[in-house]
C-alpha cells in the first residue's frame, strides 16, 4: 500500500503548503484522510475512483508531504485549508469525502459552506462531538506525547484502526499504518488530539445537506461503529449506507476492492457523465 501515485504537487496556500494529488476527469472528488495517517490511505482505491471522477487527495497540514507548522490543528483550520485549496484549483462545487478525522473536517467545511458541496462521502466517522470520557482519553494521550511517549501511544492506537479480520488476514497492514503514523511529529499528534477533543457537534449539519451522500463503514469498526453510520445516514436527506464486510475502521486499505466499488457506483449514479453528442452523418 505504501507510496503515492505519480505527480504529487505542492500547493502553497496562505501560510501553509500542502502536498496534493490531482488526477482524472469529471466531477471533482476531494478525499480527506484520517488521523494519524496521510493520503497514502487512498492509494489502494485511487486508480478505480479515477475512472469516474477527478480525484483530489491532499495531505492535511502536519501529515505526509505537507508543511507541519507549529499550530493550526483544529477541525476548522483544516477545513479552511481545504476550502482555500478548492479555490486555488478553481473548484466551484465538489464532492467532499472524509475518513474519520477527515470526516470531522468535512462536516465543519459543510457547516460553513454547504453551497460548495455537490455531494458527501463519510467513511468510518461520526457527526457527534467527543463524549466526556473520550475527552479525558484525549487529554491523557496529549500528556503522554508531551512527555515524549509518542511512539508508545502510536503502538497502542494504530492497531485499533484495523478490524480483527485484517489483523488475521493481512498482519503486515498494521506495520504499514504504523510506518505512516511514525512520520507524524509529536506536536502534530498532540495538536490534532486537542482539535478532535474540542470539535463541536456537527449533528445538526447533516439534515441541511440536501446532496447525494454515501456513508461507508467497516463492519468491524470499533472507533466509529456501524450503528453510528446508520444514525448519520438516517439524518442525511439523501444518503446511501454501505457496510464493508471484513473491514474495521480503515476500509480503503483493508478492503480496497469493495470500498472502491461502492464509491464508483455512487459517483456513477449520482453524477453521470454528460451524454456524448453523436453528429448525424450528412445524408
Ligand atoms: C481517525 O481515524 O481519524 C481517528 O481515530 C479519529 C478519532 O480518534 O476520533
Amino acid at each position: 500500500m505504501r507510496g503515492k501515485g505519480e505527480g504529487a504537487m505542492r500547493i502553497e496556500l496562505e501560510g501553509v503548503t500542502l502536498e496534493v494529488e490531482d488526477h482524472g476527469e469529471g466531477m471533482p472528488v476531494v478525499l480527506l484522510h484520517g488521523f494519524p495517517l496521510s493520503s497514502e490511505t487512498w492509494t489502494p482505491i485511487r486508480t478505480a475512483v479515477e475512472q469516474a471522477a477527478r480525484l483530489i487527495t491532499p495531505d492535511l497540514r502536519g501529515f505526509g508531504g505537507s508543511d507541519k507548522p507549529p499550530g493550526g490543528y483544529t477541525m476548522e483550520t483544516f477545513a479552511d485549508d481545504v476550502l482555500r485549496l478548492a479555490d486555488r484549483l478553481g473548484l466551484e462545487q465538489f464532492v467532499l469525502g472524509g475518513h474519520s478525522m477527515g470526516g470531522y473536517v468535512a462536516l465543519r467545511l459543510a457547516a460553513a459552506h454547504a453551497e460548495r458541496l455537490a455531494g458527501l462521502i463519510l467513511i468510518d466517522t461520526r457527526a457527534s462531538a467527543d463524549t466526556p470520557d473520550g475527552k479525558v482519553r484525549r487529554a491523557i494521550a496529549i500528556e503522554r506525547i508531551r512527555r515524549g511517549e509518542a511512539a508508545a501511544f502510536l503502538r497502542e492506537f494504530v492497531p485499533n484502526l484495523l478490524g480483527q479480520a485484517s489483523h488475521t488476514r493481512a498482519p503486515k497492514l498494521a506495520t504499514e499504518l504504523l510506518g505512516i503514523a511514525a512520520e507524524v511529529p509529536g506536536h502534530v499528534l498532540a495538536g490534532c488530539l486537542a482539535g478532535m477533543r474540542d470539535r463541536p457537534d456537527s449533528t445538526d449539519v447533516l439534515a441541511r445537506l440536501d446532496v447525494p451522500a454515501l456513508v461507508i463503514v467497516g463492519q468491524e469498526d470499533t472507533i466509529a461503529p456501524p450503528e453510528v453510520a446508520h444514525t448519520m445516514a438516517a439524518a442525511l436527506p439523501r444518503a446511501q449506507l454501505a457496510l464493508i464486510p471484513l473491514a474495521g475502521h480503515t476500509p480503503s486499505v483493508e478492503r480496497p476492492i469493495p470500498t472502491a466499488e461502492v464509491i464508483l457506483a455512487f459517483l456513477r449514479e449520482s453524477f453521470p457523465p454528460p451524454p456524448v453528442a453523436i453528429k448525424p452523418r450528412p445524408a
